[in-house]
Order: structure tokens, then sequence, then C-alpha cells
């Protein structure tokens, strides 16, 4: 074809002779000669591929070269920079890039940019395929119309019918405050298709810029917050408003910053030191999800052997029970390559979980830190917990539990902010879960929270525990306490007796073989043998079926 030889002269006059000819491919008139009618046509074709791609290269312009420069200068990447390096090379299928707003008010009609600021369509991460909608922070502040909240549903629908991951790149001001009630029945849309897709596929929420309103909400709905520390922000509404309604004075970094929500707000799961670093860790957490909840994760080749036993584990856990030491010790020397991805390492550090391969499989880690609060439940922990072990059920993702935890936390804090329901947001996440659960008990498993790590009772399949397990309701000194209170209070030598009482409670409780003589402990193991009995044990659990009585749904406790 000549398209683009054709001579300007020529297109010119055929301009002039036959203007009513407007679109390529249509009949040419019968006087023009055949050749002429090649080229006539061609001509018009050739217009149609400049409109398009001018049209194109508008949408990847933005908001124009100023507002990319402040990107930039604020250490972010654009929209479209980030969709191309959260996806595998070249494989990016750009849909609606040519939708526009349709607002007319404000002066709105004259600023329309194709793709009306957001980014949307598919690709794969991982040689998978995903779902991906980014926020071009460029355009009127990446903020949700009626038309770009329309492209945002279309991706979730495709992301939902066809069972893949969707990702959700935010860099927002929220409803398009010109837009109104339309742009609020965008976000609605979006909160719903949120929660039908909960459970159904993983559903991922980078948060890359100054988010608020809208664009926190839906991501509160997904399963995972990545956010850019300095970089990124989440809020309901941001200092100036705060000023105003309640008088406080407080910065966008300490309000709604990337460490206020990994640490003191537990909002986020993951922070990254920069945009390109968050995108990463995008592609590694996919690298342990299945597809949907249909789908199983995807194994992972390893030379590190199912049957490697580690001699050091005998010595991990010290001999006097009140000595701290580090749960991650024990999650790494177990599973394959010592390669742990830890989800919310900031929030609640008195209990880590994240994901792991053994053998190849993926599973999911919970475990109790003695190192920080010796391990305690309290409110924080049971609720992120309770949303790990909830995710992994639903994705078929076996959940392995660590215990060593001396109870609830207690105190007026806790019990004023409800520690009780808090805790049994855990306790029903265990109880639900129908994924293969294997515990391992490495010391403490006292009380109401003996219950709630993966007992036995709560249909746990394999339980495990090592030789220093201690199992009883409460720890002994707390024990002799409330029962000998009479006894030892007052008369002579009450401190010697009360020793002799805790030794004697130590004696019969602070061991593993009173649970395992009744059949709650499956079997007591040489700590170094952990990763193999693991690794057999999810072999056997691997075809798992069980299920729960039908019902429209439960009511976890909130
Ligand atoms: C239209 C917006 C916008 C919005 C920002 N912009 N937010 N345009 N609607 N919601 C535009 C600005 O006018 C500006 O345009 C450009 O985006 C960049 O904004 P700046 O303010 O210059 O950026 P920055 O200083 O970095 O501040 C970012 C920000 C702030 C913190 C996000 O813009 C802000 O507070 N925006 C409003 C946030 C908000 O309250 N949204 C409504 C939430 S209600 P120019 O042309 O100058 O580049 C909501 C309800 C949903 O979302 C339902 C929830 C359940």
């Amino acid at each position: 074809m000549t398209y683009f030889r054709c001579p300007a002269s020529l297109r010119a006059r055929l301009g002039k002779v036959r203007p009513e000819l407007s679109r390529a491919g249509q009949q040419a008139p019968a006087g023009v000669a055949s050749r002429t009618r090649v080229r006539y046509c061609s001509v018009m074709a050739m217009d149609r591929l400049e409109e398009l791609r001018r049209r194109k290269a508008a949408a990847e312009a933005g908001g124009g070269p100023e507002r990319r420069e402040r990107q930039h200068r604020e250490g972010r990447l654009t929209a479209r920079e980030r969709v191309e390096l959260l996806l595998d090379e070249g494989t990016f299928e750009e849909l609606d890039k040519l939708v526009r707003h349709r607002c007319r008010d404000f002066g709105m009609e004259k600023h329309i940019v194709d793709g009306d600021g957001f980014i949307t369509g598919y690709g794969h991460v991982n040689g998978r395929p995903v779902c991906v909608f980014a926020q071009d922070f460029t355009v009127f502040g990446g903020s949700l119309s009626e038309a770009n909240a329309q492209k945002i549903v279309k991706v979730m629908d495709l992301s939902l019918r066809n069972g893949c991951p969707i990702i959700g790149l935010n860099d927002s001001g929220g409803a398009r405050i010109q837009e109104g009630v339309l742009s609020l029945a965008g976000y609605a849309d979006i909160f719903l298709r949120n929660t039908l897709a909960s459970g159904v596929v993983p559903q991922i929420s980078a948060i890359m810029g100054p988010c608020a309103g809208g664009a926190v909400y839906s991501p509160a709905l997904t399963d995972f917050v990545f956010m850019v520390d300095g970089a990124s922000h989440m809020f309901i509404t941001g200092p100036d408003v705060i000023k105003t309604v309640t008088h406080e004075d407080v910065s966008k970094e300490e309000l709604g910053g990337g460490m206020t929500h990994n640490q003191k707000s537990g909002v986020a799961h993951f922070l990254a030191s920069g945009d390109a670093h968050c995108l990463r860790m995008v592609r590694r957490l996919l690298s342990f999800l299945p597809q949907n909840n249909l789908d199983d994760a995807p194994l992972r080749a390893t030379s590190d052997p199912p049957d490697r036993e580690d001699p050091q584990l005998d010595s991990v856990v010290p001999e006097q029970p009140d000595v701290p030491y580090d749960m991650r010790g024990v999650i790494l020397r177990v599973v394959d390559d010592g390669d742990f991805f830890e989800v919310q390492q900031h929030f609640a550090k008195n209990i880590v979980i994240g994901f792991a391969h053994l053998d190849g499989r993926p599973a999911g880690i919970v475990a109790n830190q003695p190192a920080h609060l010796a391990g305690c439940l309290d409110i924080d922990s049971s609720v992120k917990a309770a949303r790990f072990v909830r995710f992994c059920d639903a994705f078929n993702i076996p959940i392995i539990t660590f215990e060593d935890v001396p109870g609830f936390l207690p105190g007026t804090n806790q019990e004023f902010g409800g520690i009780i329901r808090h805790g049994a947001k855990l306790l029903y996440a265990y109880a639900e879960a129908t994924v293969p659960k294997i515990t391992v008990i490495t010391r403490k498993a006292y009380g109401g929270a003996y219950c709630v790590m993966g007992s036995k009772h709560l249909r746990t399949d394999m339980n495990f525990a090592y030789p220093t397990a201690e199992i009883a309701v409460m720890g002994p000194e707390g024990a002799v306490n409330i029962v000998y209170r009479r006894e030892l209070t007052g008369g002579d030598g009450p401190d010697k007796a009360r020793k002799a009482k805790i030794q004697e409670f130590r004696d019969r409780f602070a061991n593993p073989f009173i649970a395992a003589e009744r059949g709650f402990v499956d079997d007591v193991i040489e700590p170094r043998q952990t990763r193999p009995k693991l690794i057999r044990a999810l072999r056997l659990l691997e075809n798992k079926t069980d299920s729960s009585p039908r019902k429209k749904h439960g009511n976890i406790p909130l």
C-alpha cells in the first residue's frame, strides 16, 4: 500500500473534487480512474490513521508536560510508566484510551483529555494475566469522573468474569468535584464490584500519591494495600478540612503517610521505598497467589531438600520461659530457601504473618512473636491475623501457625477498645477456615489463646508441639495467685509456699504431654524435624475437602 507516499498535492486535489466522501473505504465515484480510486481510499485511511495516532498521543500526553514534570520532581512516576513497570514487558493492552468525560459545567468542556486520565487494560505479571487500572494525577488530580469510573468498572468486570487478579495503581484526589453525584455514583459502582470480587479474585491496591475520599475507600475493600514512603498519602479528608472541623494541626505525612498506615492504623500492608520498588513488591506478592478462588497458587521450583532437618532449631526456644526470642528465626529456618514475604511487618509486631513456600507449595504463615509484647494477642494483632487467615482460606492457601502465646493482653485499654469482639474475629477466622491447617506449638499456649491459634478443636488438621511446649489455662504464677489466694496470704513463709505451688503447676502443666495424651496434639516433635514434618503433612492435605453448613454468609464479629 502507498498510504504514506501519497503526495500532498493529490490529497488536496481529491479533497476539493469530492469533499462529500469523507470516510475511508467508501465507494469512490464512478468517474475516478481505478488507480486514483485506490489512492483516494488510501488517503482517507491515512487521514483516519493520523487522527487515531493524534488522539492516542493526546491520551498519552495526559495533563501535559508541566504536570508530568511536577510528578517526576516529586519522585513519582506517571501512571503510564507505572503500568509498564508493573507488567511483563510488552504485554499491556490498553482499553478505553479514547473515552472522554461528559461534564459541561464549570468550564470543563474546555478541558477534555482523551482517556480522561485513567489508564485501564490488561497484561501479564510473571506470565499470568491480570487486569489493571492506573490513575493519572496529571489529569484533574486523578479524580474520578462518571466516564473513567465506567472504565474501571469495565476492567473489574473483566477480571471477575475471567478469574484474574485486579490491580489498582491509585494516585487520586477522589470524586471529581465538578461532576457531583455522577462521580459519587461511579465510586459506589466500584465499591460494589470490590465487594463482589472479594474472595473471588485477588484485589491489590498500590497507593502511589495523595489519595483522598473514595480513592481510599476502594483500596480499603481490597485484599492488600501498598504505600510508597514519603510519596503517598491516604485520608478520608486532608489536613485543611481537619483544621476547620476539629482545629487540629496535622501534616499530610503524619495524618496519612506511608508509615502512619503501615504502623499505626494498619490500613496498609506494605511500605515501599519508591514507585519502582512498590511495583516489584506487587509482582512478588502475586507470585504467591492463585489467579482466583477456584485455582491453586503456582508451585515454585526449589533446591531446598524437603527432608532437610535443622539442628539449630533444637536450641531456638530459650530454657527460661520468660526469655524472648525471634519467631522469624524459626520461620526462616523452616521455609524453602529461607524466603519469607512478610505482610504488615510494621503493624502489631506481636504477631507475624506472611507468605512462604514449603517444598515449592505456597503457604500462609501466622506466628506469635515472643520478641514483641511477649507474643500476647491484643486488638491489633487479632485483627491483623484474622484478615490474613480469611484471605488464605478464600484463596486455597494452607495456613501454618507457629504458636508461643501467653494469652490475651489484659488491661483497660484493651477491654474498652473491645478486645472481646476483636479477639473473637481471630477465633472465628480460624474456626471458619477449611484450607489445610497445621499448628506448631513452640512454647506457650495459654488460655483462650490456646483455643484461638489453630487448636485441634477448631478443626486444625495437624497439631505438632515441641517438647518445650507449655499448654495451660494460664501461666503458673497467675494460676497459683488465684487458686491458692487464701492459703498464701499472711502466715509464715508465704513466699516459700507460693514458690512450691508454682513449681507444682509448672511440673504438671508446663509440657505438651497432657495435650498429647488426649490427642489434642498429634505429635510431639524434635524441633529440628519441623520442616520435613510440615512438608509431609502438607502433601497429605493437598486434596483436603471440608465444608461448613450451608448459609447465606456468617456474621463475623466486627
Ligand atoms: C477535581 C481535583 C480534585 C478533585 C485535585 N484536583 N483533587 N480536581 N476533583 N477531587 C485537581 C486540582 O484542582 C489540581 O488541578 C490538581 O488536581 C492537583 O491538585 P493539587 O491540589 O495541586 O495537588 P496537591 O497539592 O498534591 O494535593 C492533592 C490533594 C488535594 C491532597 C489530593 O488536591 C485535595 O485535597 N483534593 C481534594 C480531596 C477531596 O476532598 N476529594 C473529594 C473526596 S470525597 P490543576 O489544574 O491545578 O493541576 C469522595 C467521596 C467518595 O471521594 C465516597 C467515599 C465513601
